[in-house]
């Protein structure tokens, strides 16, 4: 027993743009196919925002969103946590302009950058603000368009990515729900296997940077596969040991949206039945840090998820890196 407060997800939303790109759509940009893309991703379609459409517009929906669904104006709001690997900008931070416009007045705010796992990072640091009793709710976003760092040229990569973003408000719940344990990790070892080269320090936006296509995402995909399902299986053993639960004891298992191939493999390693795991990347492809807020609030609107359910959430990414929460669902 403790007296700090039990934090968990009061409530949550999420927002994908209305265009949508078939695999039939990249047949015809790169020398790929619907059956090979089915066939090795498990993706079938992904949503695509617009020219002039930003992260912090997807970001906004699904916010104000997550706020009626929590019954949280936001005002109330003490802290915006933006997980996104495609800022607005790199200055100033996505979650400034959410706040902005959302209208969080008391709010201050920060983006948190660690690609894939940028939801689950993002989630367990404002749980810690919460659990300290310094801020009471906090906004918890993960929103990417990686349509716009995305090589429409490049058929190892174009293929996978999709744009849009979830939110939840954390705040105390009673004790025995919310967030049970956290683990979060990473090998930078691996940095070089998922990697934006240009734009940064090492190389500022040059002529040659644009000419080199080096603003774009760069992945060796078959060694990402091997770290995640290995990553995603050891992370989601260690996540419940620390809560004093089993595999057995999961109701919904909410993977980052990658590839089917990757949530499948980590199932079965860790035993768990496909009918507690959940899968939505058929529709949406990889959103990065979007992706698991979105699953988790699919789950909840077609019940997956409900009072009590034990959820088991593992992000994995780009770092390398890889983040697990288990998560008591709260009850109202
Ligand atoms: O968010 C976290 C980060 N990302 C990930 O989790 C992605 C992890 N990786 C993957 O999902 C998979 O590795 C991919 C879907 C990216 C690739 O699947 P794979 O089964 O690992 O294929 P591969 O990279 O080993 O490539 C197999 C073949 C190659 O041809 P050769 O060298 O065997 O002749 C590729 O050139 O498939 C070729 N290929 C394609 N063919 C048709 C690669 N992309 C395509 C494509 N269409 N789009």
């Amino acid at each position: 027993m403790t007296n700090l407060p039990t934090v968990g997800i009061l409530g949550l939303g999420s927002y994908v743009p209305p265009r949508i790109v078939t695999n039939f759509d990249l047949e015809k940009m790169v020398d790929t196919s619907d059956e090979w893309i089915r066939s090795r991703t498990g993706i079938l379609t992904r949503h695509v925002v617009d020219d002039g459409v930003t992260t912090s517009d997807l970001a906004v929906v699904a916010s104000l969103r997550a706020l009626e669904s929590a019954g949280t104006s936001a005002s109330e709001i003490d802290l915006i946590i933006v997980g996104t690997a495609v800022p607005d900008m790199t200055l100033p931070a996505t979650a400034c302009l959410v706040q902005d416009r959302i209208g969080a007045v008391s709010a201050s705010a920060f983006d948190l950058s660690i690609g894939c796992s940028g939801f689950i990072y993002a989630l367990v640091v404002g749980a810690q603000f919460v659990r300290a009793g310094a801020y009471k709710k906090i906004l918890v976003i993960g929103a990417e368009t990686l349509s716009k760092i995305t090589d429409w040229q490049d058929r190892n990569t174009c293929i996978l990515f999709g744009d849009g973003a979830g939110a939840v408000v954390l705040g105390e719940v009673p004790e025995e729900e919310g967030i049970l344990s956290f683990d979060l990790g990473v090998d930078g070892a691996g940095g070089e296997l998922l990697k934006l080269p240009a734009g940064g320090s090492r190389q500022p936006a040059s002529h040659e940077t644009v000419d080199n296509r080096l603003h774009y995402l760069k992945m060796r995909g078959n060694e990402v596969f091997k770290f995640a399902v290995k990553a995603i299986e050891e992370s989601a053993l260690r996540v419940l040991e620390r809560s004093r639960l089993t595999v057995a004891e999961v109701d919904c298992f909410v993977p980052h949206q990658a590839n089917v191939r990757i949530i499948d493999a980590s199932a079965k390693r860790l035993g768990i039945p496909r009918e507690r795991v959940f899968v939505n990347v058929d529709r949406y492809g990889n959103t990065s840090s979007a992706s698991i807020p979105i699953a988790l609030d699919e789950a909840v609107q077609e019940k997956r998820i409900g009072p009590g359910s034990l959820v088991l959430m593992v992000g994995f990414g780009g770092g390398l890196s890889w983040g697990s929460a288990t998560v008591r669902w709260h009850s109202s």
